[in-house]
């Protein structure tokens, strides 16, 4: 079916509904652009919280639209492909974190867990971060109690530097950015020798030993707006290419993929099309259900994040 006919049949279904589509910027291009928000992982837990609508299509992959539900639960969540996972998310199974806490019960690790996580997992911890506000997180995290920091090592690692406070770290990664390598940046930089390089926190130490600025998605945009630099090398997934290229039409942004042929694109944010986007709000299906006493158990740590943020 010709896209346009598909976005047509989208924006009626959406107004039938009384549907607000929010994207994460790592979706397809038409996603992004049928969206009524796009942004990060802290922008699009602020809109789902807030949001003034009947139902909620979360362009993203689950552990977003989990965090929707427990954000606003009166509200019903669906999204286009309920098999969009995380393999952050899936690297901190809820179980291992329990019993790992029960194992070291004397410690009495005060656990920030990133957002990249499932709800039994922001269910057992003290406060939830993510890529924009970790630094601001972990600062103020009590100073008497050990911090265990979950699942993402790199970002961990990264946060546990930039505020000079030791956190033990869970060892898990994302697939994407795990491979991205100093090889790819150094390459690019030879080809591209003015270019600034801008990386994700989920990259390696070594990848971002070389980058010119750490920062989330959407802080690459105004980071890039306002430098003098007028190319940049984006070390995250490409999604975020549209986006920059819409919002900073300006300038040029190199992919950290544009001269190998290891791919810098999650498979799990890529299932979401924009047929699957049609089907569930015409279906309204598949929709995100939780437990409503795991529900508030994961809010307070939540609802912590968005008041330090
Ligand atoms: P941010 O959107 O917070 O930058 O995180 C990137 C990411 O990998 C989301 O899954
Ligand atoms: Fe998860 Fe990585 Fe995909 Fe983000 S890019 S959704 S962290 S697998």
């Amino acid at each position: 079916m010709p896209s346009q006919t598909l976005r047509e049949e989208i924006l009626q279904l959406k107004a039938q509904r009384k549907a607000v589509i929010l994207a994460h910027s790592y979706q397809l291009p038409e996603i992004q652009d049928i969206a009524d928000f796009v942004g990060d992982s802290l922008g699009l837990a602020r809109q789902a919280q807030q949001a003034e609508c009947d139902c909620i299509v979360f362009c993203g992959v689950h552990f977003m639209a989990e965090t929707a539900v427990i954000l606003n639960p009166s509200k019903r969540v669906i999204l286009p492909d309920a098999d969009a996972a995380c393999s952050l998310e899936q690297s901190c199974p809820a179980a291992e974190l329990e019993q790992f806490l029960k194992d070291n019960a004397k410690l009495n690790y005060y656990v920030i867990a990133y957002v990249n996580c499932s709800i039994g997992v922001k269910a057992l911890s003290d406060v939830i971060v993510t890529s924009g506000n970790a630094r601001k997180i972990v600062a103020a995290a009590p100073s008497d109690r050990p911090i265990l920091f979950v699942p993402d090592e790199n970002l961990g690692s990264w946060t546990a530097k930039q505020c000079e406070r030791e956190m033990t770290l869970w060892k898990g990664h994302c697939h994407v950015h795990q491979q991205f390598s100093q090889e790819q940046i150094l390459n690019l930089r030879e080809k591209y020798p003015h270019a600034k390089v801008v990386c994700h926190p989920e990259c390696r130490e070594i990848t971002r030993l070389l980058a010119d600025h750490i920062c989330s998605t959407e802080q690459m945009i105004p980071y890039c707006r306002h430098s003098e630099a007028q190319q940049f090398i984006i070390v995250t997934e490409i999604g975020i290419l549209h986006r920059l290229r819409k919002l900073v039409p300006e300038k040029e942004f190199i992919p950290i993929d544009a001269l190998s042929c290891s791919c810098a694109q999650c498979d799990y944010m890529k299932l979401n099309t924009l047929e699957k986007l049609r089907n569930c709000l015409r279906d309204m299906s598949p929709e995100v259900k939780v437990d409503e006493s795991l529900r508030l158990r994961a809010e307070a740590p939540l609802l912590r994040m968005l008041e330090q943020s």
